[in-house]
């Protein structure tokens, strides 16, 4: 490493002589250090920056846990961070690995120094069991849960819901990954052990004592920098192989464009609700916070030594470097999937929700004690979701996925990652998105709410009751 700085250094002061002259020679030395780190990051990004191997959360694959938060300390690869909260010391939390069918038995306990509750983000469950603001619990305290896995296998996540600090909490460290699995993705054989990777995308901003800062506005959060499962600037080595990615985007509010630096294809075959009617490749998708992504990336044909870079092409940030080691590894999944998916027809009813500013659904603020609309069970309807400003407002529903059928306005198309079944949809200024959703699992109340945490928090949500 002190030899690649060296060169850099001396390429850098043979460049500034032949730019400036040597007149200039003296003042430019002043600043030596800064522009030196401003140019060295400029001209040679990928030789200066030192990269880590990417975190593994650890899995929990029994159906009875505790996932006890409090705060912590964390290890970013390139240093720690003292002010984390974790689930089980973890950041993100463990990965919670569950078959369709399995009973979920799972006790939070609360070591925060403030309230708290865990929802689990996708998983169809009774209201007692959706951790919602209004069944936060006190520093100290326990909850229980016990509910079945009726979902199809998707990546669903758990995170905190109270209200007013969901997006600190997140921020701070306080999400984990929800992997079902069914029999119909088991018939598959799709990668599995190590070709299977969970990736929860972030961005974050930590001050030079290596703590998070989280300064929020209104109008959302954005962090100067990406992590990876926690780790910054990440590496992840790889087998000339198949792998399978699932993707969560974990921010609080950026909006991220994924796409492979060689530009190379997904192979897209899931989503928020699991897979997709059918796959198809895309070399860019974009997605919102809460978001899920199920790819997969074949490296079979790269040379060992190949570096490829997962990038983010809003913010230009490279997310995640890929190094092919030359180990071939044999395939005999499959490189296309299709899953036959119910429609949902008729609606009975339409109903218009309105994101207004940063707080506001249909004018209203969010009351943990109010009801502001009432769903029959069983019954499909059309739910249309605008905005005229302050997007994109990632809508997200509990206690029912959707299937989206339309967007106008805007950008005016449905993307094929908004296939299938979804519980989050981005909607930007001027769009109208219309879902198709119908309550059959449970009644009770549930949430509807802008999955910006800060627009969450600031009010922009609204309480139902499916009766
Ligand atoms: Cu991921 Cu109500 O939230
Ligand atoms: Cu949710
Ligand atoms: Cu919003």
């Amino acid at each position: 490493m002190k030899t690649i700085i060296k060169m850099k250094r001396e390429y850098f002061l043979s460049l500034v002589f032949v730019l400036t002259g040597v007149s200039t020679m003296i003042s430019c030395q002043k600043d030596l250090g800064t522009i030196e780190q401003a140019a060295s990051q400029a001209i040679i990004s990928d030789v200066t920056i030192t990269r880590y191997p990417l975190f593994i959360p650890p899995t929990i694959t029994t159906s009875n846990f505790t996932l006890t938060a409090s705060p912590g300390t964390h290890d970013l690869g390139g240093g720690t961070i003292t002010n984390v909260w974790q689930y089980n010391g973890s950041m993100p939390g463990p990965t919670i690995v569950a078959k369709k069918g399995d009973v979920i038995s799972a006790v939070f306990q609360n070591n925060l120094p403030e309230p708290s509750i865990i929802h689990w983000h996708g998983m169809l469950v009774s209201h007692a069991n959706d951790g919602q603001p209004s069944q936060v619990i006190p520093t100290g305290a326990t909850y229980s849960y016990n509910f079945p896995i009726i979902n199809r296998a998707a990546l669903n996540w758990y995170h905190p819901h109270p209200h007013m600090m969901t997006g600190e909490q997140v921020y701070d460290g306080l999400a984990g990954a929800f992997i079902i699995r069914d029999a119909e993705e088991a018939a598959l054989n799709l990668p599995s052990g190590k070709y299977e990777v969970p990736l929860v995308i972030r961005d974050a901003s930590i001050d030079q004592n290596g703590n998070l800062i989280y300064k929020p506005t209104g109008g959302g959060f954005f962090g100067k920098i990406p992590l990876v499962n926690g780790t910054k600037s990440p590496y992840l080595k790889v087998d000339q192989a198949v792998y399978r990615f699932r993707v969560l985007i974990g921010a609080t509010s950026r909006i991220f464009n994924l796409a492979l630096s060689n530009g190379a294809p997904f192979i897209l075959i899931g989503n928020d609700g699991g897979l997709l009617p059918s796959s198809s490749n895309q070399t860019t998708i974009e997605v919102a916070p809460a978001e899920r992504l199920d790819v997969l990336i074949d490296f079979r044909q790269l040379a060992g030594g190949t570096k490829v870079m997962l990038k983010d092409l809003n913010s230009g940030w490279d997310l995640l470097q890929f190094r092919v080691s030359s180990n071939p590894v044999a395939y005999n999944g499959p490189l296309t999937t299709s899953s036959s998916i119910q429609p949902l027809t008729n609606p009975v009813t339409t109903r218009v929700f309105s994101f207004d500013g940063m707080s506001k659904i249909n004018g209203k603020v969010y009351d943990v004690n109010r009801i502001d609309f009432r769903v029959p069970f069983g019954r499909t309807e059309l739910w249309q979701f605008k905005t005229n400003g302050n997007g994109p407002h990632p809508v997200h529903v509990h206690g029912a996925s959707f299937h989206v059928v339309s967007r106008t306005g805007g950008r005016g198309k449905v993307y094929p990652w908004e296939a299938g079944w979804k519980d989050v949809v981005m909607v930007n200024d001027f769009e109208t998105v219309s879902v198709l959703i119908r309550f059959d699992s449970y009644k009770g109340v549930y949430l509807l709410h802008c999955h910006k945490l800060e627009h969450e928090d600031n009010g922009m949500m609204a309480n139902f009751e499916v009766y």
